[in-house]
């Protein structure tokens, strides 16, 4: 691969538009919730209910209440709600998800898988430029069973930003299918995959969701992570994240996805590269 020069710097607007449609993708892989009258109306009551006591609770004034529907107008029209939403409340659904789930643990998926990538073997070294910045990485490991068989149908599919923090298919200066890919493992099971090591993660700055933030006084961080969504036939999928020990806003992630199993240690390996083993396990479905 080659590097394209940023053209166009890599804009709220334009990644929003660009999640919003990951996230129509997205909401179609996992299928419409089979959710009866009853549900929805209480859900919704609920939800309801919860913002009108946060206005008795706090005496939200006219100009406060009209401030908030502009700004809920204009996450909207940038395309911000799959980010929203993702940093600020898919933590909590994939919490509750948690309770009945056994094996690797998971965290969230957020705005920016892809589906469709192109698949590699094994042993790989996942799509790069020339001369890609950052550290050399491999992750390498195994895919088991509850039991501690080898799941030798599985895949890893595999995604992350580059060395400036940015996703490709979500910022036009990097190239289509970057640091992405979907891994098959061998027959035993394994997988060793050579990538970079990710950049910590700023929520756009000049979009609305960036304002609240801001204006909120909060930071905008989350930790460097890899996304991971493992799969074998007959097998419950595992969505989850990987972080790296001694990161920075590990501590602060403004998305709440950090899980203490989930932090990663590498250390330089025989060929002077960064590696890391670690191991999935899937509960059948
Ligand atoms: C967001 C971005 C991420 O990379 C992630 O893992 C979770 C959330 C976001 O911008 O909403
Ligand atoms: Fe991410």
């Amino acid at each position: 691969m080659t590097t394209t020069k940023p053209d166009v710097s890599p804009t709220a607007a334009g990644s929003g538009a660009n999640a919003s449609e990951a996230a129509r993708a997205s909401a179609a892989r996992h299928g419409q919730a089979a959710s009866s009258q009853e549900r929805l109306s209480t859900v919704a009551h609920d939800v309801i209910d919860a913002v009108n006591a946060v206005i008795r609770e706090h005496k939200i004034t006219y100009p406060e209440f009209q401030t908030a529907k502009r700004w809920l107008m204009e996450v909207g029209e940038n395309g911000e709600w799959p980010l929203f939403l993702d940093v600020f409340v898919e933590h909590v659904v994939e919490e509750v998800a948690a309770e009945s789930q056994q094996g690797t643990v998971g965290s969230i998926e957020g705005p920016y898988y892809l589906p469709d990538q192109q698949h590699f073997p094994p042993v790989t070294t996942l799509p790069m430029r020339d001369d890609e910045p950052g550290t050399l990485l491999v992750l390498a490991g195994q895919v088991r069973d509850l039991a501690g068989a080898p799941l030798p149908n599985a895949e890893v599919d595999i995604w992350q930003n580059a060395a400036d923090g940015f996703y490709s298919g979500f910022a036009p200066h990097l190239p289509e299918g970057l640091l992405r890919g979907v891994v098959t493992v061998d027959e035993d099971g394994r997988f060793e995959i050579t990538t970079i090591l990710p950049a910590p993660y700023q929520i756009p700055t000049d979009g609305p969701t960036g304002k609240l933030i801001k204006t909120a006084g909060w930071h905008a961080w989350r930790p460097a992570h890899l996304h991971l969504m493992v799969r074998a036939e007959g097998f419950r999928q595992i969505t989850t994240q990987l972080y790296f020990a001694g990161g920075e806003y590990l501590d602060g992630d403004v998305a709440s996805a950090v899980k203490d199993d989930l932090v990663l240690d590498p250390k330089p390996g025989p060929d002077g590269r960064l590696r890391v083993d670690y191991d999935f396990v899937l509960e059948r479905a």
